[in-house]
């Protein structure tokens, strides 16, 4: 068997052996390229946190995710059930304030901190990268302060 005859249906160990260094694999470029103005290192580990940060609360979130579907959506009437008293029963403990609460607050960081991570990655100009990332953190701390404010301050006597 010639070695071209590898390439179809080659297994990965095969296919390693197709690169060497006058066949180097090919490079995959970055979105941005680096620039004379990039800075050559941060001072701080705060990406590295940021990483960290996205694995963790993805893992508390499948829990808090699922099991809040599970709750309002599957057992126990399913969605039929969900209206202002069932708020105000689930509001009137603490575990589930604290739940709720737990949920806005690590979806929004998360969901904010990808977005952060994709603007940075793919919008071209510092001023887009600037204004939207303005944008983005305008809307997140508007929606965490009114969800937590709605989860403390709601009065089941409303009406
Ligand atoms: C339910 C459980 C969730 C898990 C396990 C999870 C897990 C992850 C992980 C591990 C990353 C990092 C990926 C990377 O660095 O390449 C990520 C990125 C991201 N997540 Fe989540 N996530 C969850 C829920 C959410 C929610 C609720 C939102 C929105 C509010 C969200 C929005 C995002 C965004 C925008 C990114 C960035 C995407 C990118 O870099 O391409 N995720 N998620």
């Amino acid at each position: 068997m010639s070695a071209e005859s590898t390439t179809a249906g080659a297994t990965a160990a095969e296919n390693v052996a197709l690169y060497d260094a006058d066949n180097p694999a090919p490079v995959i470029e970055a979105p941005r390229k680096r620039t004379r103005k990039t800075p050559r290192s941060t001072r701080t580990n705060f990406e590295l946190y940021g990483w960290l940060f996205m694995r963790l609360s993805g893992i508390v979130l499948v829990v808090l995710v699922l099991g809040h579907l599970l709750i309002q959506l599957v057992l126990d009437g399913g969605v039929s059930k969900i209206g202002f008293a069932f708020v105000a029963g689930r509001w009137a403990s603490p575990f589930w304030q604290v739940w709720d609460l737990l949920m806005l607050w690590l979806a929004m960081l998360h969901g904010a901190n990808g977005l952060r991570t994709v603007i940075n990655d793919y919008a071209q100009r510092d001023n887009t990268r600037f204004w939207l990332k303005m944008l983005l953190y305008t809307a997140t701390v508007f929606t965490v302060l009114l969800g937590t404010l709605v989860i403390f301050t709601f009065d089941p006597n409303i009406r």
